[in-house]
């Protein structure tokens, strides 16, 4: 790709940006969040036009018209937001978009069998046969891999394959990558888990504000350097948790249980604490948090807030009672992805705004441009809708929105998933500011540096219960892992 420009209203998303790959490489991409990595790989996937730039495959020019054109050319891209059909079935959605078999003529079985064949290559078991809406992100991501093998790939674009995967997984994905490099194919790959950039990437090419900073072999450069690159400035300290000692109780659970994914589960959560919750996929994390929120009702157990017994009434009720939920599917969950930033911050706090049935507009501009400005969100103005920003700075709106609604609790299900390494530091600077108030934090993580760096206590949650509860402060990433592995430790 050589000289790619692309503007949108109000945005230069790409301003001259050339990058190529090579046939058995794994190229990673790296920019903080809006750089412009997700729109440079839509350019060569056909999903976006160009304004100007040219792109070349094997040497030669060529005009990509659409998405259709680049597949038939072997580009492949899994997106940064998963892009499967709920309603239709794993194996429908693999199936997707490819001919039909001879006469027009679909073949389940063979369809079902294709695909089992496929996940269990990248060492997952999903019954091919399940709706896709009924899988938790994870999995959809790994149906997306699965997707792009299909026929010949000759570059398969990796826009954060991992930020919903857990430490097993992402093994078998890397596995996976050697697999295709090894037969020639081309990987790019973005990501913004600094430790994985070292692990499967050849060479890095950084962008900065839409324009290209430096192309560098990875053996070449340490993670320092690429922060910097990043940033444009120097980053020190990766995990400032500033520990201040816990008030008295705000949140406890007894014994919450939920038929198959939550078995007895008991906790209490501090004013100004911050309780890490590890696991593997599928140990009941996000589940914890949904009952916590109201969002699903427990089959048996109890909560207590501030020492009250509450009744789940649902998610309404639990933010009246300043329980908030950061859910780990954004887009589905945590955005109304059509409306405006202003109007996504405002959405919980829109009671207070409002008198005599009318909504304060001045309050509200000013309550959304606060944590705007505050969050660093990149938007060219508040009236930009939220389906036009940048992954990582889709995440920070939903941030924002409960950030502004002051709430005591905050339950938050991978509050760092695709965000830049600067705004990562951004995020935990405001979690220890946000618990020196006193307010509590759940923090659900699937990256155990940050459980261990942010965390005062950790659950370890093993198949639904409760395996470990562990001091943070001087606990090793080994320990969560064995006790999330079901291991006496
Ligand atoms: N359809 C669109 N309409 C308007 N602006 C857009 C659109 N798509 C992207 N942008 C803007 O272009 C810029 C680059 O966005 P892009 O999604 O490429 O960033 P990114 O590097 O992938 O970031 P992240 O790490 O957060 O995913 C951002 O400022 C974004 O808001
Ligand atoms: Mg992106």
């Amino acid at each position: 790709m050589q000289g790619i420009r692309k503007s949108f209203p109000g945005v230069v998303a790409l301003d001259g940006v050339s990058f190529d790959v090579r046939a058995g490489e794994v190229h990673v991409l790296l920019g903080e969040n809006g750089a412009g990595k997700s729109t440079l790989m839509k350019i060569l996937s056909g999903a976006l036009a160009k304004d100007a730039g040219e792109i070349l495959l094997g040497g030669e020019p060529v005009h990509i018209s659409g998405p259709r054109d680049a597949h038939q050319r072997g580009i492949r891209i899994i997106y940064q937001e998963l892009n499967l059909v709920p309603h239709l079935s794993v194996a429908e959605n693999i199936a997707l978009g490819r001919e039909p078999g001879r006469f027009g003529l679909v073949d389940r079985r063979a369809q079902d069998q294709e695909a089992r064949e496929r996940l269990g290559r990248l060492g997952v078991a999903i019954d091919p046969r399940t709706p896709v809406g009924e899988l938790g992100v994870a999995r959809q991501q790994m149906v997306e891999v699965a997707k792009a093998l299909e026929g010949e790939p000759r570059i398969i674009v990796m826009d954060e394959p991992t930020s919903a995967l857990t430490t097993t997984e992402i093994h078998e994905l890397f596995a996976t990558i050697e697999r295709l490099t090894a037969r020639g194919v081309a990987v790019v790959y973005i990501s913004h888990r600094m430790e994985e950039v070292t692990r499967v990437g050849h060479r890095v090419t950084v962008l900065r504000d839409g324009r290209h900073v430096a192309t560098r072999a990875i053996s070449e450069v340490t993670v320092g350097e690429l922060v910097k690159l990043m940033a444009g400035r120097e980053l020190t300290e990766h995990f400032p948790r500033r520990r201040t000692p816990p008030g008295e109780e705000i949140l406890r659970a007894e014994g919450l249980s939920r038929a198959g994914v939550l078995h007895d589960v008991g906790f209490t959560l501090r004013r100004g604490e911050i309780l890490g919750v590890a696991g593997l996929m599928g140990a009941g994390r996000t589940e914890l948090a949904r009952v916590l929120a109201g969002a699903d009702r427990p089959d048996a157990g109890r909560i207590y807030l501030h020492g009250r017994l509450i009744a789940a009434r649902g998610p309404r009720d639990a933010i009246r009672r300043g329980v908030a939920l950061l859910p780990e599917d954004r887009k589905a969950q945590g955005l109304v992805l059509g409306l405006a930033v202003r109007a996504n911050v405002a959405l919980p706090s829109t009671p207070r705004l409002t008198r005599l049935g009318v909504v304060d507009a001045e309050a509200e501009r000013a309550l959304a441009q606060r944590q705007v400005d505050e969050l660093r969100i990149r938007t060219p103005s508040l009236a930009q809708r939220v389906v036009n920003l940048s992954g990582g700075n889709q995440q920070k709106v939903v941030l924002a929105k409960w950030l502004a609604a002051d709430v005591d609790v905050l339950l938050m299900d991978e509050p760092t998933r695709g965000i830049d390494v600067a705004a990562k530091v951004e995020i935990y600077e405001l979690m220890n500011r946000l618990t020196a108030e006193g307010k509590a934090i759940l923090m659900i993580s699937s990256e155990l540096p940050e459980v261990l760096g942010m965390s005062d206590r950790i659950l370890v949650l093993s198949r639904g219960r409760l395996a470990a509860e562990i001091r943070a402060d001087g606990a090793t990433q080994e320990q969560v892992l064995a006790a999330a592995l079901g291991q006496a430790s």
